[in-house]
């Protein structure tokens, strides 16, 4: 088939109608860099991102329960839910005109705050619907040689672990698990590094950690990881509570693959997510669902095979819940404007707070490490003789919101953030004293 040239295919999809937001999926012009213009304008002007009661304000979550759970699912604040609501208008009035004039500059200023906020380049990251999609993908589709196998932690969730396990029955590929530490509250960096890297063998090919565990709030050295791996292996990182807490790029990071929901900690828009890959990461995994990006189109219309991966490719393709999908740039812009630093800051001196004053609980046991170095903002801990549920029926009835770890050993769990409040840890430590 002879070329067909980008304008021309473009021209004939437009007339197909069904591929309508093709036309609009380049990423393209009229935005000014910071993902502000046309479809997604700046946050509201009574939004002041330096106090944290009008950051607080911004949510619409009842004020008359402290939000520890608010991480699992997130509300969005009100610049997320400003623009949700225009695209969704858009979307409801004139969905093809809508979806044709909007979709290019909206997904350019997605990536673009998403490369923002990551210190990343906009081509290496995906848009996802969550962490599990983002794993399932990743997991699925590293290309490994014969021979070449996984290790992953025993401290992992299910979605890492069930991903690898789908891998590992689809092609026999050989998944180890290692233990990283015995127990949380005293686990240290070097006991961390070092067994993950006893766990490598010459057979091993990827590493498949978890920033944060969501099962004992232990935050991993990640840098120290892959400073110790040497290149010996892709590190990938389901990174959903660390994203939104920390304040880190990817560099600082240094991982190979990060892969997060952007509805927990970023109180980003429900059903959304990232993952983002060095480009000589992207080289070694394979797209599963076919993008909609012209390039990918015009490959098709023309007999092409598919170039290789990067960010924009990875992405699934399929029409998408887009007025969630577009609002993710002002999660991103939210949090950048309040500053990476600050709540980072806010999440961490909340944090240890709790920890301090649970320690003081008589009959509480903290699970998470005391201190910074090997924690973010999940904090997990039990109460002698009590059953978890009946630990957060005691704290709902207190009007404090908190979660259980959905793992096979749980613990109550509870995540500060900037949704609660210094004085919210106070009445929680409170509630269990009582
Ligand atoms: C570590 C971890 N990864 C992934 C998930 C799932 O996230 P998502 O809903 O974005 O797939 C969870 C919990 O929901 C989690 O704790």
């Amino acid at each position: 088939m002879a070329e067909l040239s980008r304008r021309a295919f473009l021209g004939r999809a437009s007339a197909l109608g069904g591929l309508a937001a093709l036309g609009a999926c380049s990423g393209g012009d009229g935005d000014d860099g910071n993902g502000r213009e046309g479809a997604v304008p700046a946050a509201g002007e009574a939004f002041d991102p330096g106090d944290w009661a009008s950051v607080r304000d911004q949510f619409p979550l009842d004020p008359d329960t402290a939000h520890f759970a608010a991480f699992v699912l997130a509300a969005h604040p009100r610049p997320v839910a400003d623009a949700v609501e225009r695209h969704r208008t858009g979307l409801d009035t004139d969905t093809h005109g809508y979806l044709a004039e909007t979709e290019a500059d909206a997904d350019a200023a997605v990536v673009t705050a998403a490369a923002d906020y990551l210190g990343a380049e906009p081509v290496d990251i995906a848009l996802t619907d969550s962490t599990t999609q983002g794993l399932g993908l990743v997991y699925g589709g590293l290309r490994l040689g014969p021979g070449e196998e996984v290790l992953t932690t025993e401290h992992d969730f299910y979605s890492t672990h069930q991903a690898l396990a789908l891998r590992a029955r689809r092609d026999g590929t050989v998944v180890r698990r290692v233990r990283l530490y015995d127990d949380p509250a005293t686990a240290s960096v070097d006991e961390i590094v070092s067994r993950l890297v006893a766990g490598v063998t010459p057979a091993t090919r990827v590493v498949a950690v978890t920033w944060v565990h969501s099962g004992t709030g232990v935050r991993l050295p990640v840098r120290d990881l892959a400073d110790a791996l040497e290149g010996r292996a892709l590190l990938c990182v389901d990174g959903v509570h660390g994203l939104g807490v920390e304040d880190v790029s990817v560099d600082d990071l240094g991982c190979d693959v990060l892969m997060a929901g952007t509805h927990k900690w970023l109180f980003g828009p429900r059903g959304t997510g990232i993952v983002w890959a060095r480009p000589e990461a992207w080289a070694s995994i394979e797209a599963t669902i076919p993008p909609f990006e012209p390039s990918s189109f015009g490959e098709w219309a023309n007999g092409l095979p598919p170039e290789p991966t990067n960010g924009l490719r990875f992405t699934p393709g399929g029409y998408h819940s887009f007025e969630h999908r577009w609002a993710l740039a002002e999660a991103f812009r939210f949090h950048l404007d309040i500053g990476k630093d600050r709540v980072a800051e806010r999440t961490h001196a909340q944090a240890a707070q709790l920890k301090e004053g649970l320690a003081e609980v008589p009959g509480v046991t903290v699970v998470t490490p005391p201190g910074d170095a090997l924690s973010a903002g999940i904090v997990c801990f039990d109460v002698d003789g009590s059953d978890p549920a009946d630990v957060l029926g005691r704290l709902a009835r207190a009007g404090i919101a908190a979660s259980v770890t959905p793992y096979a050993t749980q613990h109550v769990r509870a995540g500060p953030s900037i949704v609660t409040t210094p004085d919210e840890v106070d009445a929680f430590v409170a509630a269990l004293r009582s």
